[in-house]
């Protein structure tokens, strides 16, 4: 399979996920929203997953609007719900194209001397484990039905360099998942399976969002934006060309690479300074 290329659509089809199947998981956040909706319009079936019903349950009422999609309440972690969840995605339409996994957690900071560890386990199991059991899922679907397809897995600045502030599972975790990706994409390459992940910067997600109208953080808010070239946060919609791009026709050439989606974030150096910071020179 490895060694022919696929047929290359030409212009904006390159693109285009038309007759796709897609699983993307926490799609009841920031991310998994902007994705299934990106997906849809690009012509994809998606089977979106959370743990949390209400707000999966949204993504659906929004998502149901412009395309077809099949939604499951459950936990990423959990192997069961994993085979479930690509037992659907068969089931409905008979095929995977695509996994987006994107549940993710980083419910805890703390000094790493007093890091709890059921926290730890925890964050590593969903933000890391969670991640490897949908890819062998997918991985299987693929290899039967000799298509391949794309794996893409959403990580973090955090995997690539040290954000400090307590964040130490979660930066551990999303480091597990960029070595991940290479590994994955090694391996399976030659069945036509391409795996990639994208480090984003601080995006405004529901989090995030109250972290930066909290005048008590401003210290912390203004810092993370300081380490941002463009000068901002991310909006939740700003990822979805860059999953697309890795998900479509469009990335056929290109696996096991891990794409920082951050404004400059980490192009820029720690003691480095933008013009206006620093116009000693
Ligand atoms: N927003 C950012 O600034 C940012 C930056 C870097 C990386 N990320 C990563 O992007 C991904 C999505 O983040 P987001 O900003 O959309 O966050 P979010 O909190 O808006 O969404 C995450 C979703 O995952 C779901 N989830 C959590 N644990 C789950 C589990 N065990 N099983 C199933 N669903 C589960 C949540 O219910 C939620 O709907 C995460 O992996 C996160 O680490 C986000």
């Amino acid at each position: 399979m490895s060694s022919q290329a696929p047929a290359i659509p030409a212009g904006p089809a390159l693109f285009r996920l038309d007759e796709r199947v897609a699983v993307i998981t926490g799609a009841g956040g920031a991310f998994g929203r902007a994705t299934a909706l990106g997906f849809v319009r690009a012509g994809a079936q998606v089977v979106l997953t959370d743990l949390d019903a209400t707000a999966l349950d949204e993504t659906r009422r929004v998502v149901e609007a412009e395309g077809e999609c099949l939604t499951l309440v459950g936990d990423a972690s959990d192997d069961a719900f994993v085979r479930a969840t690509f037992l659907a995605a068969d089931r409905a339409w008979g095929r995977l194209d695509v996994l987006v996994n994107n549940a993710g957690i980083n419910p805890h900071q703390a000094a790493s001397e007093d890091y709890p560890l059921d926290v730890w386990d925890r964050v590593l199991r969903v933000n890391l484990t969670g991640y490897l059991l949908h890819a062998k899922e997918a991985a299987r679907l693929m290899t039967r039905d000799r298509r391949g397809g794309s794996i893409v897995n959403v990580s973090s600045i955090s995997g690539a360099s040290a954000l400090g502030r307590g964040n130490l599972a979660f930066g551990v975790s999303k480091a597990g998942v960029d070595q991940l990706t290479r590994e994955l994409a090694v391996e399976w390459a030659p069945r036509g399976i391409r795996v990639n992940s994208i480090l984003p910067c601080q995006f405004l997600n529901a989090g995030l969002r109250g972290l930066v109208t909290d005048p008590a953080r401003k210290r912390t808010v203004d810092r993370m934006i300081g380490g941002i070239p463009v000068g901002r946060m991310g909006e939740p919609e700003e990822v979805v060309g860059p999953i697309l791009f890795l998900a479509s026709p469009a990335s056929s050439m290109v696996t096991g690479v891990n794409l920082p989606v951050d404004g400059g974030n980490l192009a820029f150096n720690a003691g480095g300074s933008l013009p206006e910071m620093d116009a000693t020179w």
